[in-house]
């Protein structure tokens, strides 16, 4: 008896570990408190201190939509019945994303920071059920107390919609995918060679024109054609700032991303007058990249680039604007008398430093409308323009930060080998991917560590985080963006939001079974590679 006793003991603990240890990213600090479960039914009201309206509507949703349960959502007032509730509370001195989620007999209660709480509650979600519950409208969530707070401040994915277009509502469920992976930044890659994105008022033939193409390349890059079918879309004012929203309600910040001076040829087909050439350019139908980029010897690209960030500015709140700033080949430049011009009238040493002063001339108009800018980690290179953050994201990523770390430059942390989900998951990808930097298993992803030994401690507040990108020359649809996306994009969640002592391949292997399952819930297209595959 005493032995059957113990034994059932052990299986409520088993039991309780495996639905604690469920959640990804990782917490800080989970501990259990008993054995017993919480019943959450329709009885149960969501109460929610005024703040907090956002998340008590959220989870007031979630049940709705996946478990057809209907919760009474109320403001805390006066008077205080707490008990048998769902309660969220706001702790005004608690630091940004910090949460403690309690459970017990009289209740759920969630308070910290208003992201924090929000992040509390993904975090209860995930310890719902993994499918509809046998029992209707009610969820059992077990006893247990949580305390949690993110790593990096800067915890962001990137989408290119430019080499492929996607609709509003698929971006909308990558904001949503990224809320439930705890990461605060949506950066959207809005234009490139192949496609102008954005609603420009002032320039109207960068949506006429540079907006679409002729056609694609077909198959993996160099390419095997050109399947003559016209492509292309952009995002009006009125849907960005429906989107920017949308990302607000789910604590997330929308990054804009102007490419510049190069990756520009969209905007040198709509206005040839802007190339060192004067054209006629095309909007690109292969990958890769090109000669032409913007003449950064010709003061009307300036005009033309400022007018552009009024409109960005005026649409995106995000204190960070992208401007680009990689892959920009030289030679026109090299050609160019009035690039040559430039550079002697300015003093320069040569190419290089002409990028430098393009970028740090953008840069200054940017920070004159009180925003800050970000580049890619070509911008060290002629000079880093005085206030801006580098995405280190050439190789592993580490002479990126290093250079900027050197420099004395916040940086974001988004190496192409570990973080690019256009990499190929296994050596046996069935279908097309990025032949250009090898696997990307989920495992490599996992253990990629933004703080090399290499860092000095003062230097540490200068790495803001991490991000990991989405480019789409092979995803041309929404499914294969959510199967490229999925599950690497767990994986990278927990190095940025776990503290790094938590990181254990073996226990987030477990984890991930459990993910799966909400995968599956949820509806996503993933790609269900074996956990240790590489
Ligand atoms: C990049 O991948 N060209 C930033
Ligand atoms: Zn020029």
């Amino acid at each position: 008896m005493k032995t059957l006793f113990v034994l059932f003991l052990l299986f409520l603990m088993v039991n309780s570990w495996a639905q604690i240890n469920t959640i990804i990213p990782k917490p800080i600090k989970v501990h259990e408190c008993g054995t017993g479960e919480f019943l959450i039914s329709e009885k149960i009201p969501i109460l929610y201190d005024a703040p907090l309206e956002l998340s008590a509507n959220f989870f007031k949703q979630y049940v709705a939509e996946k478990y057809q349960l209907s919760l009474p959502v109320k403001m805390v007032g006066s008077k205080k019945n707490l008990k048998s509730s769902i309660h969220l509370s706001l702790k005004s001195d608690a630091p940004e994303g910090h949460y403690l989620l309690m459970i017990d007999k009289n209740g759920v209660q969630i308070t910290g920071s208003e992201s924090g709480v929000f992040y509390g509650v993904q975090s209860l979600i995930q310890l719902l059920p993994t499918s509809e519950p046998t029992k209707k409208r009610e969820l059992l969530v077990p006893y247990m107390n949580i305390a949690d707070a993110p790593r990096f401040v800067y915890r962001g994915l990137m989408l290119d919609v430019s080499r492929h277009f996607f609709p509003v509502e698929f971006v909308k469920k990558c904001i949503d995918i990224a809320a439930y992976h705890k990461m605060n930044y949506f950066h959207l890659h809005l234009t490139d060679d192949q496609g102008w994105r954005i609603e420009i008022k002032k320039y109207p033939k960068l949506n006429g024109i540079g907006s679409w193409r002729n056609g694609t390349m077909i198959g993996q890059w160099p390419g095997t054609g050109n399947d003559s079918i016209r492509h292309g879309g952009f995002y009006t004012q009125g849907q960005i700032r429906d989107l920017v929203a949308y990302a607000q309600k789910r604590y997330i910040t929308i990054v804009p991303e102007i490419e510049m001076p190069g990756h520009s040829l969209a905007a040198l087909a709509a206005y040839p007058n802007l190339g060192c050439t004067g054209g006629p350019y095309q909007v690109k139908e292969s990958w890769g990249i090109t000669d032409d980029v913007y003449c950064a010897g010709n003061d009307s690209v300036f005009t033309f680039l400022q007018g552009i960030i009024d409109e960005v500015i005026d649409i995106f709140p995000s204190k960070y604007i992208h401007i680009g700033g990689d892959e920009c080949r030289k030679d026109r430049w090299k050609a160019c008398p009035k690039c040559q011009k430039r550079i002697k009238t300015e003093h320069l040493k040569d190419e290089h430093e002409l990028q430098s002063y393009f970028v740090t001339r953008m840069e200054k108009y940017i920070n004159s409308k009180g925003r800050t800018i970000i580049g890619w980690d070509e911008i060290l290179e002629g000079g880093i323009a005085p206030n801006a953050v580098v995405m280190s994201w050439r190789g592993d990523g580490t002479q990126g930060l290093e250079g900027a770390l050197r420099a004395k430059h916040p940086v974001i942390f988004t190496p192409s080998y570990g973080f690019y989900l256009d990499y190929p998951q296994t050596s046996h990808e069935d279908s097309l991917a990025a032949n250009w930097g090898g696997v990307t298993s989920v495992k490599k992803s996992y253990l990629i560590e933004p703080i090399t030994d290499s860092v000095k401690s003062e230097d540490l507040r200068l790495i803001l985080g991490a991000q990991t990108n989405i480019w789409t020359e092979y995803m041309s649809n929404p499914a294969k963006v959510e199967y490229m996306m999925l599950p690497r994009l767990s994986a990278i969640s927990e190095v940025l939001w776990s503290p790094k002592e938590a990181r254990n391949w073996d226990d987030f292997k477990n984890r991930m079974e459990f993910q799966y399952q909400r995968y599956q819930w949820w509806g996503y297209a993933y790609n269900p590679v074996p956990a240790d595959n590489e």
